[in-house]
């Protein structure tokens, strides 16, 4: 027990060394713009809460109401007896706003992907996965028996080639429609081209699309006007729809293959009904009330704005997520600090989640922000400065204009 104790001791200390380490924030209030952390006000730039519903009222309201019908557990998996109407009605929902035959609910996105991703592939096959996908994507790769071979980010040309260069029976093409980190769109029409040509499935993670992109927030599909292909996707309901869990949303047969053959959706205890009923309230939120998403986008293209007059990299952010980029880990856990010391809660994000050297804060905006928001943000960053003493003087090197 020492023994083991000491070694997790030194495994702790060069996580420090590399400013590695993570902790937990515990706000004592819900997901709103502005939060409470240990008594103090924040305003919130690192939650998903992007549409802000997990908050609202009715959303609210309807998950009290199921919770009090169908109690706070279905205490087995679906399979067994863990279903209830709330399910197959958000099935339907999610089906018909991903534009696709069927669709599976999972406890979460990241159940989801695991499901899909080592449901029925074998050695035989392959996954052709975007080097910057998220670790819920990694983790199913790693997971499942097919060979994964990873494509520069967002490079259709880099595809093609590995396309055509590796044997494979099967072949699957997996990116997240709008990355997480960066906020950049995938290249979907080029994705989905490739796809036919070599007789691929498509998968699309639209973990941060839906409820964001297209005139009806069904995400980058719905943007890009594409109905028909080989296409699957995977979402969650943990952020826009303002509560949790993840789905799969494809053809028929392949959903009634998960059902007999994800392991993460056989041996895991089904979705609350609470958290059911809470995205199906939240759907009907989101397609009644456009302005949340288009708020969000357009406060943070003003915050991407004023991050490049205040003269740090541009990002290929193009939605709600709002990257600045920093480098070193140690510089973007300064920031962060500093940040926090003057009353903004927005998250340095590190290695692993980015690649080495790739160190940045990451803002999240929400439908909840307003203007006044975004100015604190670049009050921070710019010329606004209330004075060098908020920043102190170990701001990394180059950060004010
Ligand atoms: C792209 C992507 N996929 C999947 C997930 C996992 O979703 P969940 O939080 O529902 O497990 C996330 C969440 O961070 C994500 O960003």
């Amino acid at each position: 027990m020492t023994r083991w104790t000491d070694d997790l001791r030194g495994d702790l200390r060069r996580l420090d060394e590399l400013s590695l380490r993570r902790s937990i924030v515990t706000p004592e209030t819900g997901q709103e713009s502005h939060i409470s952390v240990q008594g103090r006000r924040y305003t919130l730039f690192t939650s998903n809460n992007y549409l802000g519903l997990s908050t609202h009222p009715e959303v609210i309201e309807a998950s009290i109401e199921a919770t009090r019908t169908y109690g706070t557990s279905v205490s087995a998996s679906r399979l067994l007896c863990g279903s209830t109407p709330l399910h197959e009605e958000l099935e339907a929902r999610l089906a018909a706003l991903k534009s696709r035959e069927a669709c599976l609910l999972f406890s979460s996105g990241y159940l989801a992907n695991l499901g899909l991703m080592t449901a029925f592939l074998d050695s035989d096959d392959v996954i052709f996965s975007d080097r910057l996908n998220h670790a819920s994507i990694v983790d199913g790769g790693r997971l499942s028996a097919a060979k994964v071979v990873l494509y520069d980010h967002c490079d259709p040309d880099h595809l093609e080639s590995l396309l055509h260069e590796t044997p494979a029976k099967r072949r699957l093409i997996v990116s997240e429609s709008v990355f997480s980190m960066d906020g950049d769109l995938a290249p979907v029409l080029e994705l989905l081209e490739l796809a036919e040509r070599f007789g691929a499935l498509l998968v699309l993670d639209e973990a941060h699309a839906t409820g964001l992109l297209g005139d009806d927030g069904a995400g980058a599909l719905s943007l890009l006007g594409i109905s028909d292909g080989p296409i699957v996707i995977v979402g969650t309901l943990s952020k826009a729809l303002g509560s949790i869990g993840g789905f799969v949303a494809g053809d028929q047969t392949l959903i009634s293959l998960l059902v007999s053959r994800a392991r993460s959706f056989i041996f895991n205890t089904a979705l609350h009904a609470g958290a059911v009923a809470a995205a199906l309230e939240s759907i009907r939120l989101m397609e009644a009330e456009p302005w949340r998403r288009e708020r969000s986008l357009s406060l943070a293209r003003t915050l991407r704005d004023g991050i490049v007059q205040r003269e740090f990299p541009p990002s290929k952010s193009v939605t709600q997520i709002v990257p600045l980029m920093i480098g070193d880990a140690e510089e973007a856990l300064a920031l962060d600090s500093r940040f926090r010391e003057a009353g903004v809660l927005a998250r340095a994000i590190r290695p692993p989640t980015v690649p080495e050297g790739t160190s940045r804060i990451r803002f999240n905006v929400m439908a909840t922000h307003d203007e006044e928001d975004i100015n604190h943000v670049l009050g921070i960053l710019g010329p606004d400065l209330p004075g060098p003493d908020l920043l102190g003087p170990d701001l990394p090197p180059g950060l004010l204009s």
